[in-house]
């Protein structure tokens, strides 16, 4: 691995850009812990994508360039792209990523994909987005996709985190798409953001799967428990977590749906550094 000065980083004077990729530049980053960053960069016009979709991105270091999958967070029809990141100090790709700045360059692979899409997702009244950590991601792009509330009544969006600090930015996101003058009018009264963490005092402690499993989850929301009637899920997050909500959710009688098939849960993996 090539551990960059923040100088180099981003730095396309020297580096070829591959057919099929895109050269994109950084609008803006945010850093919210030594662990969790966001940042915003162009689009361009010719990338299409659907809400929920991840793509490959890299950096246009001298060597072969790193790519790696990142869900892409904005919605579909927002003019840039905006990813959440976390920080490994020897990843391969982040512990240079989470050094860019404004003006830098990131590269963008043509094609986005993904399974945690309204598409795979038979209608219901009710979706339950159900994440941890950076798996925060494809919700972000979802809650603020004005088709989402065309297909659901209801929207509850879970983030569990080791610390409250890490939920800053699902808080703000709540915040944005409660009060954005478009998707605050369809997120009024329908949008629900139940964040707990488990490793630190906090209103709501503990992992999602205890708090589903004992019923805290529903009481806290006033809802019945998962119904496949009324309920749709969508899971993303680490192997194991993905595991354990998936048993979760299949013990309540809903079936894993894909693009070609779609049901009544989706899941996939976030991603990892
Ligand atoms: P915990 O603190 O009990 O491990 P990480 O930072 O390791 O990716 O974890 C993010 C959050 O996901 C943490 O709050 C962690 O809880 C929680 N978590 C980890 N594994 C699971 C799992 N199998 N099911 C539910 N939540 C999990």
């Amino acid at each position: 691995m090539n551990v960059l000065p923040s100088s180099q980083v981003g730095r396309r004077d020297t580096f070829q850009i591959p057919a099929n990729v895109h050269a994109e530049t950084v609008v803006s980053v945010r850093h919210y812990t030594d662990r969790l960053f966001s940042f915003r960069i162009t689009r361009p016009q010719s990338f299409r994508f659907r809400s929920g979709e991840f793509v490959m991105i890299g950096l246009p270091l001298a060597e072969k360039p790193l790519f790696r999958a990142y869900s892409i967070a904005s919605p579909s029809w927002d003019e840039e792209l905006e990813f959440f990141s976390i920080k490994v100090p020897d990843g391969p790709l982040t512990s240079n990523l989470q050094k860019i700045a404004p003006g830098d360059t990131v590269l963008l692979r043509q094609k986005a994909t993904g399974t945690l899409v309204l598409d795979a997702l038979t209608p219901a009244r009710r979706l339950y987005m159900i994440s941890t950590g950076t798996g925060i991601a494809p919700f972000a792009s979802l809650i603020r996709d004005p088709e989402t509330y065309d297909k659901f009544d209801q929207v509850i969006l879970t983030q569990t985190c080791r610390e409250t600090a890490d939920l800053a930015y699902g808080e703000d996101l709540y915040r944005q798409a409660t009060e954005d003058p478009l998707i605050g009018e369809l997120t009024a009264g329908r949008l629900t953001f139940y964040s707990t963490a488990t490793r630190e005092d906090f209103m709501r402690r503990g992992r999602i799967t205890k708090l589903i499993e004992d019923g805290s989850l529903f009481a806290d929301l006033g809802v019945s428990p998962f119904d496949p009637e009324a309920d749709r899920v969508m899971i993303c997050g680490s192997i194991e977590m993905l595991k354990d909500v998936k048993s979760l959710v299949e013990g309540a009688g809903l079936i894993e749906g894909s693009n070609s098939g779609p049901a009544s849960f989706v899941v996939e993996r976030a991603f990892v550094g």
